[in-house]
C-alpha cells in the first residue's frame, strides 16, 4: 500500500506501530490477475499491517489516525521494483554517450567502488531507500556492491525505513578494475557471511539474494559454487541477462555457447532465479526460462538510456513466464517505478 503520511510522521511514530483508517478510492489487488476497484472504501491498518479492506465504514475506529483522500486520489498496492542498483543512484542521469560495456568501466565501476568508504554508502543508501519509498516502492530487489559490509548497511537503511527487500552482495572475479574485483575465494566466503549477516538480522522483510554481476564477471565453476549456496541456503539468485549485443558476443565468446545455457549449465536458472533485460534472448532460451521457472525483471527504461534495444514483452510473456518491472537506476535513469511504466507504455505504443 502507498501510504500517504509524511516520512517525519512515520520516523515519529515508527513505521510499524501506526494504526490508521484511510477513506476514500482504492485500487485493490486480489492477486496477481485480479484487480478490484473499490469507491469510496477503506482500508484500515493496525501494527503496520492491513487489517482490513472494505466499502462500507468499519465501526471500531477509535484511536485511529484517519485520512480522507479527495476525489482525485487513489490509494493503490505498493510498487515492486524488481531489479535496482542502489550504489549507482550517484549517476542517475549519467552515461547515455555508452553502451552497456563501455558504460560499466567509464561510470559504474570506479562509482561503485567508492562504497568501500561506510560513511559515503550510509549518505547514498539513506537517500535512496528514502526516495524509492517516496515514490511508492514497498518492494525491492538490490543489488548491492562487491563490498559485504557496506551492503548491509544499505539492508539496514532498509530496515530502518521499513521497507521489504532481497539484497544481495554482487560477485565479479573477471573483466573489472584492479580497486574493484574480488578472488574466487573471498566471492564464496563474503557470499556465506553475508547471507549468515541478514539471516541473523531475523526480519521477516529481508531476505538475502546470491547476485553474480552477470555472466562476464563470474565464469561456471563460480556459478556452480553459488548454485550449491542458493540450494543449502534456499536463496534467490538475481542477475542480468542478453542485455547489449557486444555483451552476448562475448558471452558466446566465453562459454562457448547461448546466455541462458551458460547459466543453466552454472545451475544459476531456478524457479528463485530473476534475470534482469533479456532483450534478444531467443526462443530456445525463453523455453529454457519457462522449463526452469525463472522470471524477468523487464526494464524499459535503463533499455533505451543505454541504446541496448526494446524487449517485446508480449513475446516474452506468450512462454508464461513470470515478468516484473525494474527501473535498473542507474542504467535506468529515475528510481521511480512509475517512470519505468511511462518507458514501457511509450515502447507498447511504437509501431
Ligand atoms: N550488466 C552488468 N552489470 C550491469 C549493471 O550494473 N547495469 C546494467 N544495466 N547491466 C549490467
Ligand atoms: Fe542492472
Amino acid at each position: 500500500m502507498i501510504c500517504l503520511l509524511s516520512n517525519q510522521i512515520v520516523e515519529e511514530i515508527g513505521p510499524r506501530m501506526l494504526e490508521m483508517l484511510i477513506i476514500g478510492n482504492i485500487i485493490h489487488c486480489i492477486n496477481f490477475s485480479e484487480v478490484q476497484l473499490i469507491q469510496n472504501g477503506y482500508v484500515l491498518v493496525k501494527n503496520g499491517k492491513i487489517a482490513e479492506i472494505g466499502s462500507s465504514l468499519p465501526n471500531q475506529t477509535e484511536g485511529s489516525i484517519v485520512i480522507h483522500l479527495t476525489n482525485s486520489q487513489i490509494l493503490i498496492p505498493g510498487l515492486i521494483d524488481t531489479h535496482i542498483h542502489a550504489p549507482q543512484y550517484p549517476n542517475v542521469g549519467l552515461g547515455s554517450d555508452k553502451t552497456l560495456l563501455d558504460w560499466l568501466l567509464t561510470y559504474t565501476y570506479p562509482t561503485e567502488a567508492k562504497y568501500k568508504d561506510l560513511v559515503y554508502s550510509n549518505t547514498v543508501y539513506s537517500a535512496l531507500v528514502r526516495k524509492t519509498i517516496a515514490y511508492g516502492t514497498t518492494t525491492a530487489c538490490y543489488f548491492g556492491s562487491l563490498f559485504r559490509e557496506s551492503t548491509l548497511i544499505l539492508t539496514d537503511a532498509i530496515i530502518k525505513y521499513g521497507q521489504r527487500a532481497l539484497v544481495g552482495k554482487i560477485n565479479m572475479i573477471l573483466l573489472a578494475p584492479d580497486n574493484y574485483i574480488e578472488s574466487r575465494e573471498k566471492s564464496i566466503s563474503e557470499t556465506r557471511q553475508f547471507i549468515s549477516d541478514i539471516k541473523s538480522k531475523q526480519n521477516e522483510l529481508i531476505l538475502p539474494v546470491i547476485t553474480p554481476r552477470f555472466a562476464l564477471s563470474v565464469d561456471t565453476d563460480l556459478m556452480l559454487q553459488l548454485a550449491k549456496i542458493a540450494k543449502e541456503e534456499d536463496v534467490h539468485i538475481q542477475s542480468h541477462i542478453s542485455e547489449n549485443i557486444d555483451e552476448i558476443n562475448s558471452v558466446q565468446e566465453q562459454y562457448k555457447t547461448d546466455y541462458a545455457t551458460a547459466y543453466d549449465n552454472g545451475g544459476m536458472l531456478t524457479n528463485k532465479t530473476i534475470m534482469a533485460h533479456g532483450i534478444h534472448l531467443t526462443d530456445a532460451e525463453l523455453k529454457l526460462f519457462k522449463e526452469r521457472g525463472t522470471s524477468l525483471s523487464h526494464c524499459p527504461a535503463s533499455n533505451t538510456f543505454l541504446k541496448s534495444g526494446l524487449c517485446d514483452i508480449r513475446r516474452i510473456q506468450k512462454y508464461e513466464i513470470n515478468v516484473g518491472l525494474g527501473t535498473d537506476v542507474s542504467g535506468g535513469a529515475s528510481p521511480s517505478i512509475i517512470d519505468a511504466m511511462r518507458a514501457d507504455l511509450l515502447q507498447l505504443l511504437m509501431p
